[in-house]
């Protein structure tokens, strides 16, 4: 592998969750080990380009040999890596539980909303020691990004795609109650993961347009006629929807790449100078 010293002008940036470990379609430059004011990234930085020369950075949140824990994945360094090199969006892929009878497993989602029942022992803000800012997070997802991937998606023949679902982010590592599960449920969620936090918000401190694609592997444990989750159960239903993520990404990063070089990405667009904004200090 070549160890790139400098790199820029990297516009897109790629988390890549359980079982994603890789991009296909895309010819690699080389790889990039920043160490950044937050230490270092979950894995060095994979940077390639598409055949119209557009860069785009891979990272795998739990490193490559998944040696991670969710608690322990560094999201300020992730994304203060990708800032660092250019990046103005990122699309990020996680494994899910699915909570609603008609998301099952194999089917993708693209979630528009987000219920925090992480514990606070991740670090969660670029702001502290003195600086105050309260960034907006109403909508913390970028539709108009999750607009592109859905999009893209109907001429690939591939899962049945769903919009507009709201994505509870537990803590872990131990998967939940039953009780739990049900809660959940009656709280409006649809979908279940260990990982949207705190990366979705540092990404909105580090105005970058972010929006997770979700891979449902299991029904949690909420459904009387199925076993309750299990890595066996999650492993097993991975390795089909990384396969699918890679042909979804072969197709989204060359249409992202070309609206981004165009200025057409309004996400991006109402970003820029918004993280300024919120300061209080
Ligand atoms: N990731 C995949 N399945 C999950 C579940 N049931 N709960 C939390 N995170 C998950």
């Amino acid at each position: 592998t070549t160890i790139l010293t400098s790199v820029s002008n990297v516009s897109i940036g790629v988390i890549g969750g359980s079982g994603l470990y890789s991009l296909d379609n895309l010819k690699v430059l080389g790889e990039y080990s920043p160490t950044t004011p937050w230490g270092k990234p979950s894995d060095n930085l994979i940077i390639a380009e598409t055949n119209t020369g557009i860069k785009v950075a891979f990272l795998a949140r739990h490193g490559r040999g998944h040696y991670l824990t969710p608690t322990e994945v560094p999201s300020r360094a992730n994304i203060a890596a990708l800032k660092h090199i250019g990046v103005k969006v990122i699309l990020a892929f996680s494994a899910v539980g699915s909570l609603r009878e008609e998301i099952a497993p194999r089917d993708f989602i693209l979630p528009t909303q987000i219920i925090d029942r992480t514990k606070g022992v991740r670090p969660f803000t670029f702001y502290e020691d003195g600086i105050v800012g309260h960034v907006m997070f109403a909508d913390p997802f970028s539709s108009d990004i999750a607009d592109i991937i859905y999009d893209v998606q109907k001429d690939l023949n591939g899962p049945k795609f769903h919009r507009n679902k709201t994505l509870i982010c537990m803590e872990g590592p131990q998967f939940s109650t039953r009780a739990e599960s049900h809660m959940y449920r009656s709280w409006g969620a649809d979908i279940i993961n260990m990982s949207v936090l705190p990366e979705a918000k540092l990404a909105r401190e580090a105005e970058i347009a972010y929006q997770m694609v979700c891979m449902s592997t299991d029904y949690d444990c909420w459904k009387e006629t199925e076993e309750a989750v299990s890595v066996e159960a999650v492993i097993a239903n991975l390795t089909g929807n990384a396969d699918f993520a890679r042909k979804l990404l072969g197709s989204v990063i060359p249409v992202l790449a070309e609206k981004l070089e165009k200025s057409q990405v309004k996400s991006v667009i109402d970003l820029q100078g918004s993280a300024s904004n919120s300061l209080m200090t």
